[in-house]
């Protein structure tokens, strides 16, 4: 069956209350940081009390609408984060899991201090049972060894991606736009076909894009009637592949000498790694034929 996304406008903290307990398997979000970004609505401009507050009230809600076996990935900036780790942790008693560092190499210059080139994101279970579905979220191995599992490594917490550029065909009108490529690794990981995956601070709908295209379903909120509508065309245009991938998933492992793994990791490779990420097969041989030989981009591999 077609998996569902359903849009929905308005404040979340309201929205959120009209859904029943439990009945979320995942929610992944990226609220306002409070750094006084222009989303039409002041909602990035509170302070520090009435943020708190909010985040607080939002993150409890986010808590009643988790499934025993769910997960919460929340986006923040440095300046909030220890708060809302502390509402999660002490507040919440949810079960801390990772703190991710997204790292970018662009951004704005500060001239006393130094200049900010993460965000991070936590994640959060409701309990010590939850999805993780480590193998559809692998990269590649830098070596083949034949102790280490060819299916791939863990992609840590660390992960590198560019912004969505002003010059992207995939940009959109919105100051805080993310890149797919980190939602689909949030979004793999910690649900399966057919879950339903909550994002109650939906922007221009990078998360929702995401589920359609992973068979989630998917609800998303959001409080200007302007991004809904992007959000509306967005997910109806035809899908080529995710707007961004993390660089090493074109890489081929160095030592890959028998000729017969060779041609088998290369076939597979192209259905692990770059199943959404069609656009960046092309890199992946090139580097298949750099590394090796010309000859091993058959019209075989090309076919596969
Ligand atoms: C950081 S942006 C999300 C960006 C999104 N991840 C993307 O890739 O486009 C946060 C969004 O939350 C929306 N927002 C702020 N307060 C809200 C509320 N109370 N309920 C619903 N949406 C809200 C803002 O309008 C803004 O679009």
């Amino acid at each position: 069956m077609a998996n569902k996304i359903s849009i929905i406008k308005g404040n979340c903290l309201e929205l959120m209350k009209t859904l029943d307990d439990e009945s979320i398997d995942l929610i992944v979000t990226d609220p306002p940081y409070n750094l006084s970004k222009d989303y039409g609505n002041g909602t990035d401009s509170l302070t520090k009390d009435e943020y708190l507050d909010f985040s607080y009230n939002w993150l409890k809600e986010a808590k009643r609408l988790l499934k025993p076996t769910g997960t919460l990935y929340v986006f923040m900036g440095v300046r909030y984060i220890s708060y809302i780790y502390s509402i999660l942790d002490c507040d919440l008693s949810l079960v801390f899991n990772s703190w991710i560092t997204w790292a970018y190499t662009q951004g704005i210059g500060k001239t006393k201090g130094f200049s900010p080139r993460h965000d991070d994101i936590l994640m959060f279970t409701k309990s010590d049972e939850f999805t993780f579905n480590l193998d559809d979220i692998r990269i590649p191995q830098k070596y083949y060894r034949s102790v280490n599992n060819m299916r791939g490594a863990n992609p840590g917490n660390v992960w590198e991606f560019s912004h969505i550029h002003y010059c992207q065909t995939s940009r959109q009108n919105h100051p805080t736009q993310k890149p797919e490529a980190l939602f689909e690794r949030m979004i793999l990981a910690s649900s399966n076909s057919g879950d339903m995956v909550l994002d109650p601070f939906c922007g221009s709908g990078t998360s929702m894009r995401v589920c359609q295209q992973t068979n989630r379903n998917g609800i998303g909120m959001e409080i200007n009637p302007d991004y809904i509508k992007q959000i509306n065309n967005r997910l109806a245009l035809p899908f080529n592949g995710f707007d961004s991938i993390d660089e090493r998933m074109t890489r081929i492992p160095n030592d890959l000498k028998d000729e017969n793994i060779r041609k088998e990791y290369v076939n597979n490779h192209i259905n692990w790694f770059l199943k959404n990420h069609p656009e960046a097969k092309n890199k992946f041989l090139q580097s298949v034929a750099e590394k090796y030989s010309p000859t091993l981009i058959t019209k075989h591999i090309l076919d596969n």
